[in-house]
This record gives structure tokens, sequence and C-alpha cells, in this order.
């Protein structure tokens, strides 16, 4: 089995492609447009499972010549994982051209080259962030869509193009992730800068320094955003899932929403991670209240029935879960 992985170096790309090397000892054509060390490690532990090229998605020339070396070795791609794109929610208010311009174009030029060289199956990694500030809760795929970041905008427009193809033969599924975060072993959250909350908190913890909580005067409870925290491992676990149906010709033309039906705020995170991880530090650990951050909007909890009664995927993994794994894999990073 070839599965094309496009952001494969990435958090969510490498550690998808690990459990697909893993479970099917398929090859893996990752596309990126960096190394990163979650690839080196994936390189380093399967070399004959992983082809790796660095090329810039927006170009089309530099993409087409891609697949056609692919073409003319007959390696034949049976699936498409869509990861690549910019992510972070806050830049993309400052930087809309970037985040549109490369969001969209790696993602139409990607549907196009496809269409081109017949691959039909993809499975797009779209985002919560489509529905906007939510009308009711918990969000079904049936919530009207309303992004509010360029970052949300840049993934409604690549599922409407997705659509589109799929007029041409393409048969898709949309993942709407709901707040992925947590590790598989030595994979975990390498970006740079981080963002992200968990990983944040996470590393505050173990360093002692002061933990930013971005507003708490959000019309939520205790006034700090609620977010639907999905294991790492779950959310790969959809994708494997999904790509098996797509394969075995079981579904076609679908969007789920990933997430565990349950959300917690800010402050519930922090107090959580205070009382699992106090008694391992030995210094006191302080939050400072901050001002709002752009974009974030209050409250974002997955309803994720769909995927559980149409395909059976259930998420196994807890909060405590998530936590627990970023401080094993922030802690053995400093013992290294
Ligand atoms: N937060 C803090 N302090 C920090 C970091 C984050 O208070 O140091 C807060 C944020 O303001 C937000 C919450 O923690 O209220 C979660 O923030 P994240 O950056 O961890 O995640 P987001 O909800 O902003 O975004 C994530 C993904 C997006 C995706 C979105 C959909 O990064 O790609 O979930 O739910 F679109």
């Amino acid at each position: 089995m070839n599965i094309l992985i496009t952001g494969g170096a990435g958090y969510i790309g490498s550690c998808t492609t690990f459990k697909i090397i893993q479970k099917y000892n398929a090859k893996c054509i990752i596309i990126d447009k960096q190394e990163t060390s979650n690839l080196e490690k994936l390189k380093l532990n399967y070399p004959k499972n992983i082809e790796f090229y660095k090329i810039d998605m927006c170009n089309y020339t530099d993409f087409n010549e891609l697949f056609e070396h692919l073409n003319t070795k007959s390696l034949r791609i049976d699936s498409v994982i869509h990861f690549a794109a910019y992510t972070i929610v806050s830049e993309s208010e400052k930087e809309i051209h970037k985040y549109l311009h490369n969001n969209i174009t790696s993602t139409l030029n990607l549907l196009d080259l496809m269409n081109k060289y017949e691959i039909n199956n993809l499975i797009f990694s779209s985002s919560a962030s489509v529905y906007g500030q939510a009308k009711y809760i918990p969000i079904d795929e049936n919530h009207p869509l309303n992004p509010q970041s360029s970052y949300a905008l840049s993934k409604k427009i690549s599922e409407d193009i997705i659509s589109k193809y799929s007029q041409k033969g393409l048969n898709f599924i949309n993942l709407r992730y709901f707040n992925p975060a947590g590790t598989i072993g030595h994979l975990g959250e390498e970006h740079n800068p981080e963002t992200h909350l968990i990983p944040l908190l996470i590393k505050s913890l173990i360093e002692g320094k002061i933990f930013k909580i971005f507003g708490n005067d959000f019309p939520t409870p205790d006034g700090t955003c609620i977010r639907d925290f999905i294991h790492i491992e779950d959310l790969v676990e959809s994708h494997l899932l999904c790509m098996e149906k797509l394969l075995n010709e079981e579904i076609e033309n679908e969007t789920f929403n990933i997430g565990i039906n349950k959300g917690y705020s800010v402050l519930e995170v922090v107090n959580k991670s205070m009382e699992i991880f106090n008694k391992k530090i030995h210094h006191k650990f302080r939050y400072t209240i901050d001002n709002r951050r752009e974009g974030d909007v209050p409250i974002l909890v997955a309803q994720a029935e769909k995927i559980k009664n149409k395909l059976g995927f259930q998420p196994k993994y807890k909060l405590e879960d998530i936590l627990l794994s970023v401080w094993n894999y922030e802690i053995q990073k400093i013992s290294l």
C-alpha cells in the first residue's frame, strides 16, 4: 500500500505516518516544506517505508514533477491524506494573504494533480474552527459554517474545493478536528513557535515559568475559553479507520467531527494539571490572566455521534491521558 501524506513531517502528519507504517507496513510518501525532528525520527526508524520530498505545494510545476516522478516509478498512490497547512489561528489574522494563499493554493494544486493522475481517495485535515462562534453546543456537522479567522476560512474554502472535485470522481472524507493534543511515544508537538495550550502549560509547569491565560471575560462559566481536547492516539485512529473504509469503498464523501463530546475550560485544564503534577515539581506554579488572543472563540465542543454511528469510532482517551503523555514527553526531552 502506498499513501501520500502532505505535511507528514508535522505533528499530526508524523504521528499518522508512524501508525500507518506500524499497522500496514505501507510506503509513506511524505511531502513537506520542511524537515523536522519528528521526520528525522521516522526516517531513522523506518528508512524503507519513508520517501520524503521537500516541496512547496503551491508551486504547481514542482508538484507536478513529483507526481510525474512517482508515475514513472510506477508507484501507484492508493490514498492521500492532506495535512499540510499553516495552522496558527492568531497569526492567520495578521497574515491573511499568507494563510489564504498557502492553504488554498496547495489544496487546489493537490486536487488538480490527483485528478490528473487518477488518484481518487482523499482524507482532509479540516478543523472545527470552520463553525466559528457556536450557535448551539455541542456542535454537530450540520451547524452553520461561519469561519472567523483566515485559517478557518482557508479550511472552509478547501472543503468547498474538495466538494467540487468530488464531481470529477474524487472520494473524500473531511475530518473536522476539535483540539488535538498529546503524544504518541516519541512523537509530539514540536511547533516553532509553540502556541498551543497543553504543551505550553506543561512546559511552564516543568520549567517554573508563569503561564498566561488569554482572557477570562468570555461568556463561559469561569470566563475562560472552553475546548474539546482529543488525544492524538484517537485522532490518528480515526484517520486509519476512514482510510480503510475509503479503500474498501464502504464510504465516500463524508464530513465528520472528531472530538470527545466534552469541553474543558482553559482554567479547568490548568487546575487539573496542577492537581496531577504539583507533587512532581519543586517550585510554585503560577499563572496570570492576559489579554484575549485574536481569533479565539469562546466555546468549541463537538457532537461527534456521526462518526460513531456510521463507522463505530469512539475515542478511548481522556484529558488526564493527554496531560500525562505530554508531561512524559517533555520530561524525557530534558533528560536526553
Ligand atoms: N491558551 C491560553 N494560553 C496559552 C495558549 C492557549 O490561554 O498559552 C488558550 C487559548 O487562548 C484558547 C485555548 O487555550 O482559548 C486553546 O488554544 P490552542 O492554541 O491550544 O488551540 P485553539 O483552540 O486556538 O486552536 C486549535 C488548533 C486549530 C484549530 C482549533 C479548532 O490549533 O488549528 O483548535 O478547535 F482550528
